[in-house]
């Protein structure tokens, strides 16, 4: 089954409303036309509006980089499905590493969130990897299968019927080092193993796993060509509209 492949933009921490503008006053005219793979691109919340509306009446999606699980309320500096949904938003990104790392995320709270995603309607990409100690204590195999198991948990085929993995080991992010395209398609072929136990074959067969860490226009065609591997999530490259529409154009 030929999965249509995603390439997405995770600008992290980057860019003002008028940074978003400028480049999407760029990018657009360049990835016009472009119709083999599905292009997103997840500004911070900030940026979502500029970023939606340039967008709009193209084929760029726009998704945000979290949300919280609850509807609304006295949560302060939160963020809920509907007002991403509200916003133009059909992608969201959950549990990536640096979350992880720096502000407490876990299995769990990747759970919570992915089941207020899925109900919401919006398409999650949902981050798993391993940290560099954990592959070289060569655990990576458990650690990826705890992490998709417990962000499945309670979770139907159905509801995750838009959901997309995507496979970003720790040791690769930012650091100019990435998994071979060998390593990347042993992890994507272990996360359809776990997607199969927890949805069934069919879903499985139909799931698609990105890989992130140090994704260049470079060693973009290096890894997309591999069947295994269903897209890109690009950080530090997606900064650029030139480079990012190389790598859209892999
Ligand atoms: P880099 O492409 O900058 O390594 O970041 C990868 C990433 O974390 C995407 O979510």
């Amino acid at each position: 089954m030929s999965r249509k492949k995603i390439i997405a933009a995770n600008w992290k921490m980057y860019k003002t409303p008028e940074q978003a503008r400028q480049f999407m006053e760029e990018f657009v005219p360049l990835a016009a036309g472009h119709t083999r793979d599905e292009i997103v691109i997840c500004p911070p919340f900030v940026d979502i509006a500029v970023v939606a509306e340039k967008a709009s009446g193209t084929a760029i999606e726009v998704g945000a980089q979290n949300l919280y699980w609850e509807k609304e309320g006295a949560f302060t500096a939160e963020i809920s499905a509907e007002m991403l949904t509200g916003a133009g938003c059909k992608w969201v990104i959950l549990g990536h590493s640096e979350r992880r790392q720096y502000f407490g995320e876990t299995d769990d709270t990747v759970n919570r969130r992915l089941k207020v995603a899925c109900e919401a309607g919006l398409a999650p990409i949902v981050c798993v990897g391993e940290v560099k100690e954990e592959r070289e204590a060569g655990i990576t195999e458990d650690v990826l299968r705890r992490q998709c198991a417990r962000a499945f948990a309670g979770i139907s085929a159905r509801k995750a019927a838009k959901m997309a993995i995507a496979y970003e080991p720790v040791w690769a992010i930012g650091t100019g080092l990435t998994a071979t395209p060998e390593m990347a398609a042993q992890a994507h072929a272990l996360i359809r193993q776990e997607a199969a136990s927890a949805f069934g074959d069919d879903y499985a067969k139909q799931l698609r796993i990105l890989y992130g860490g140090s994704v260049k226009p470079e060693n973009a065609r290096d890894l997309l060509s591999q069947t295994e591997i269903d897209g890109a999530l690009v950080g530090g490259a997606s900064l650029k509209p030139d480079s990012f529409t190389k790598i859209v154009k892999w």
